[in-house]
């Protein structure tokens, strides 16, 4: 057996701050904001699979980026999804996703801007230093997920794009391949999935281009190599294996909205005042929390994050604009 003899500079016993009080002063600081600027400001560990590539991201200092809600195990978060890509099931994607091929991939940043470009996705994973930010996933279905994500404010890479003053919106467009994606056959929605987002909301920086979940590269199903999330807006607005950015100066129409415009509308921020025509969104199911006792969750305005994008819709009907 082997005795451990403490060298000079081991702290001792009485020095340890015991983990209670670490905790405590851990999620102080988070509430303040403050946790990125103290020494103590190391990421979150949620466990991750433990079978793809390491992707560690330091606490993210902008606000609002980590709540302090209990993470969704990542069993569940990366084995109930939406990617109709790969078949309409919340099992499918978990499923039939192990056949997208995530390497060689680029990403085009293209249309209203001075600078556009086409990156290599090993150069987008170098571009700013990765942030982990622990985010409320709400999907418009009632269910809601938190998860940590790794990655960095999608405006880091947009500006670096120089948008000109026509650069009213932003448009996503993903990987639409028959070839990888069994779903892409089907004609469920109209491929490839198309999102957008206004260009203030683009450059907000909560709305993240990320690359990681759970200290982990992203697995395939939840949008590998890299994805949109904007967190106060419905999940179907975070859309996932992207392949091109573009600047444009009209509203784009994302595949939702194509395919039932009185369900999905352009903004699809997240509001319990507003019902979709088939679900009410005052409550959700959090995911993992089921259970013969467990209470839904009231659902929060804008998911939870009013004081960080109320502002951007100051003076708009919300219910016009949904
Ligand atoms: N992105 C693509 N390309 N295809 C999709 O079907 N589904 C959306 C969104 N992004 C979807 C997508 C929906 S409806 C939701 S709720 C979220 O992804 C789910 O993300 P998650 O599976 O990582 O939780």
């Amino acid at each position: 057996m082997l005795i451990k003899t403490p060298a000079p500079h081991d702290p001792l016993p009485s020095e340890i701050t015991p983990q209670s009080i670490y905790l405590d002063r851990r999620s102080a600081l988070a509430a303040l904001g403050l946790a990125a600027a103290s020494p103590l400001a190391l990421a979150q560990s949620v466990p991750g699979g433990g079978k793809l590539p390491k992707l560690p991201g330091a606490r993210s200092a902008v606000a609002g980026a980590m709540v302090l809600d209990k993470p969704t195990s990542y069993a569940d978060a990366s084995s109930y999804n939406n990617f109709y890509e790969f078949g309409t099931d919340k099992s499918d994607p978990a499923e039939h996703a192990h056949t997208l091929k995530t390497r060689p991939w680029t990403v085009s940043v293209e249309g209203e801007c001075a600078k556009p470009g086409r990156y290599d996705i090993d150069a987008l994973l170098k571009l700013a230093p990765m942030e982990e930010r622990i985010y409320r996933l709400r999907c418009v279905e009632g269910w809601s997920m938190v998860i940590p994500w790794v990655g960095y404010s999608l405006g880091t890479l947009l500006k670096l794009a120089e948008p000109t003053a026509k650069a009213k919106y932003v448009e996503f467009t993903t990987l639409a391949d028959r070839a990888q994606m069994p779903g892409v056959r089907s004609g469920v929605l109209d491929w490839p999935y198309v999102e957008g987002l206004r260009i203030d909301e683009a450059m907000h920086p909560l709305t993240l281009l990320a690359f990681g979940m759970y200290g982990e590269v992203l697995p395939n199903q939840n949008g590998a190599p890299l994805r949109l999330v904007v967190p106060w807006k419905y999940g179907f607005k975070s859309a996932k294996s992207l392949v091109k950015i573009r600047f444009v100066e009209k509203q784009p129409t994302s595949s939702w909205t194509k395919a039932a415009q009185q369900e999905y509308g352009f903004y699809s921020n997240v509001n319990p005042n507003v019902p979709h025509p088939r679900w009410s969104q005052a409550t959700e199911r959090r995911i993992g929390e089921d259970g013969l006792f467990s209470r839904k969750r009231p659902t929060l305005m804008f998911n939870g994050y009013e004081a960080q994008v109320g502002q951007l819709y100051a003076g708009m009907d919300l219910k016009k604009n949904y």
